[in-house]
């Protein structure tokens, strides 16, 4: 099958673990309507000024978000550290637009990777290059205020070279002071006139500052530099092959949500159902690359219940499938109807989506399976394979009390 494009960052164990969580938590808690809240509705400093005043977490417990991360399989988690509403969740020495300055008064950032690292999970940063705080970052198209009558005379004085010194620092610290970072996760580019991009950024320096302090560091591929971007980061769909840059297959990562938007959102009514939760991390897989599970915490600190069981059907389906999705990738056997295929060398694992009476065919696998059973309850799933090289497997009639069951087949070598 495909071997993807090699890359600067370590990404021998991202390749491995394949389901991380994503956690969108910011001052846009409190609104909860969209962490672009400030953004969607024109907010000025202002109008956005009581989500800081009465931002205060009291019931934030990072070691029930890690236990909860781990129950459902997942084995790594990407935090924003600064979303593009500029607040940072750690004591940062060059802004006062910080955790530290809020009625909670202390860094969130350090606990939670402390909870996540003691569960054994690695740890990343998503860090927004976008700003719709900081006094240097130009009002362009994608700001805040954008349609401000005076946009003209608020750009009066606005020094990209400063804020770009301050991105700097902030990775600086960052990368510095919490120890080992396996991923971080720029967000992002939108180069054009009136856009940003490499340049705005300074990609490159970003990029070797990255790299210098952690060198085993992987970097998604927001930052307008795609030929040494390490992980491609679909995002909100899924891809149907492989994701390949230029021809290539690459090292790849789909984020998405459990409802819609990334920071909590609490009359969103688009939660995804388990079936398509558990097909949505068997498709990834099944076509080369990682999950990254949205959740987006509450004003007070919590996961509300609704994410709670979103995690909750992870939990169920990972306690007995994980095998199927650690260490796996795509596999070049063609998939039965309605199934999807992962394959960790001779071992090959056949997800069945749509669960068809009595028989499940495999064509042109000729008398390659040596054995074949359930991974639900370890029972034997007979088989014959016709002249054709199609095996058909037997299936009792009734589907088992799985959401998606896997057969595992073991493939002589
Ligand atoms: C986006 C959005 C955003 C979210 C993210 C996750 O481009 O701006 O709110 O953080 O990507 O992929």
């Amino acid at each position: 099958m495909y071997q993807p494009k090699p890359t600067k960052g370590n990404t021998d164990w991202f390749r491995h673990d394949r389901f991380g969580m994503f956690i969108h938590w910011g001052l846009y808690a409190l609104p909860a309507r969209h962490e672009w809240v400030k953004n969607r509705e024109e907010l000025t400093d202002e109008q956005y000024a009581p989500y800081f005043k009465y931002f205060n977490p009291k019931r934030f417990n990072p070691d029930h978000w890690a236990e909860l991360a781990q129950a459902a399989g997942m084995k790594y988690m990407v935090i924003t550290s600064k979303h593009h509403e500029g607040f940072c969740l750690w004591d940062s020495q060059y802004t006062d637009y910080k955790a530290t300055n809020t009625p909670w008064g202390k860094d969130l950032l350090g606990e939670v990777l402390r909870a996540f690292r003691s569960r054994g999970l690695k740890v990343g940063f998503y860090y927004s290059l976008i700003d719709w705080h900081h006094p240097d970052f130009t009002v362009d198209m994608r700001h805040s205020q954008r349609n401000h009558p005076e946009r003209a005379a608020l750009n009066q004085g606005r020094d990209m070279s400063k804020y770009r010194a301050y991105m700097k620092n902030q990775v600086r610290e960052l990368l510095t002071n919490f120890g080992k970072i396996d991923v971080i996760w720029y967000d992002f580019s939108y180069p054009g006139p009136d856009g940003k991009g490499r340049d705005d950024w300074d990609s490159e320096g970003l990029e070797t500052l990255s790299r210098t302090l952690q060198p085993e560091i992987i970097i998604n591929n927001r930052l307008d530099l795609p030929s040494s971007a390490d992980i491609y980061t679909p995002e909100q769909f899924q891809p149907r092959e492989w994701v390949q840059v230029d021809g290539q297959p690459v090292v790849w990562e789909t984020c998405q949500t459990f409802s819609g938007s990334w920071g909590y959102h609490r009359d969103e009514a688009t939660w995804k159902s388990p079936g398509q939760l558990i097909r949505m991390l068997v498709n990834t897989v099944s076509t080369g690359g990682n999950l990254l599970m949205n959740v987006g915490p509450t004003a007070l600190g919590e996961l509300d219940s609704r994410a709670e069981d979103a995690l909750g059907v992870y939990r169920d389906w990972m306690a007995q499938h994980s095998e199927s999705i650690y260490g796996c990738t795509a596999s070049a056997f063609t998939a039965p109807q309605d199934c999807r295929l992962t394959q960790n060398g001779e071992l090959l694992y056949a997800h069945i989506y749509a669960y068809p009476f009595r028989h499940l065919h495999i064509d042109d696998i000729g008398d390659r399976i040596e054995y074949a059973e359930f991974l639900h309850d370890g029972s034997e799933v007979h088989f014959t394979v016709d002249e054709a090289g199609t095996a058909s497997l037997q299936l009792p009639v009734l589907q088992p009390r799985s959401e998606v069951p896997v057969i595992k087949l073991y493939l002589k070598s």
